[in-house]
């Protein structure tokens, strides 16, 4: 049994004011049902993690935070960085690792993802691996051995009762940003082989590992991705900015 699971990943809008705003705005369009059936997280930028959960917790919100990166250190001398416990204190539960953004601006390699995925899990939070294909590898067919290669690195040393409890978000990187989504059929069959690279992997719990899809989520495209079977929920970039975008994208079935 997977629970449905949506994301909005902030990346680097919001100040910790408008972050307080966004939060308590999503969580009035809201109700106990839709909490039932979906797993709401917001990825706000470091600088209002605090503050957003404080909302959450003195408003008891139903929301879950998240963080948009994280380094595979405790501590040390890693000037700009922060690290998972930092993150854990703040009741953070979910943290995006890998997100092509910090692959392609930031040159983060699946080495180094695969260490902060490790950090993450080890300070009891659940990462939340990005993968996805370039348009050119689009264009050349190379989808599948991008993506493929993605998640062996990613997941290289986790044990399968760790993987069991991972999200693993497919994001066409031509699709981020840019008003493009993949079909409905495109991305639930790249769903279907993420989670068959898991099982390949890790045997049976591929069958318990979270897949989303992401890259131009909107409130009209997500009712046709999330009745794909291997499709458990989406990572919303642009759209999840306006709360009651991203409350309508969280009430996809209504
Ligand atoms: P958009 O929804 O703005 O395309 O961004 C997708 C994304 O990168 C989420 O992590």
């Amino acid at each position: 049994m997977r629970k449905n699971l949506i994301v909005g990943n902030w990346k680097m809008h919001a100040t910790h004011l408008d972050a307080i705003q966004m939060v308590q705005k999503l969580s009035l369009r809201l109700d106990f049902a839709d909490h039932d059936r979906v797993d709401v997280v917001v990825a706000p930028p470091f600088t209002a993690l605090r503050s957003t959960q404080t909302v959450i917790e003195a408003d008891r919100l139903m929301i879950y935070l998240g963080a948009q990166n994280c380094h595979w250190e405790e501590s040390g001398a890693y000037t700009g960085e922060v690290s998972a416990p930092m993150l854990k204190k703040l009741s953070v539960r979910y943290v995006i690792v890998g997100h092509s953004e910090r692959r392609q601006i930031f040159g983060e390699s699946d080495g180094d993802v695969n260490r902060k995925v490790r950090a993450v899990l080890a300070a009891d939070m659940t990462p939340i691996l990005c993968v996805g294909e370039t348009a050119e590898e689009y264009d050349a067919g190379a989808t599948k051995d991008k993506v493929g290669s993605q998640i062996r690195a990613g997941l290289k040393g986790i044990s399968p009762d760790d993987t069991s409890t991972m999200v693993i978000a497919y994001e066409p990187i031509w699709a981020i940003g840019t008003g493009k989504t993949a079909s409905a059929d495109d991305a639930g069959g790249m769903a279907t082989f993420v989670r068959e690279t898991v099982t390949d992997l890790s045997g049976s719990v591929g069958e318990d590992v979270r897949v989303l899809y992401g890259g131009s989520v909107k409130p009209g495209n997500i009712a046709g991705l999330m009745a794909k079977r291997d499709i458990d929920g989406a990572l919303v970039g642009g759209a999840s900015l306006d709360p009651d975008t991203f409350a309508s994208i969280v009430r996809y079935w209504v």
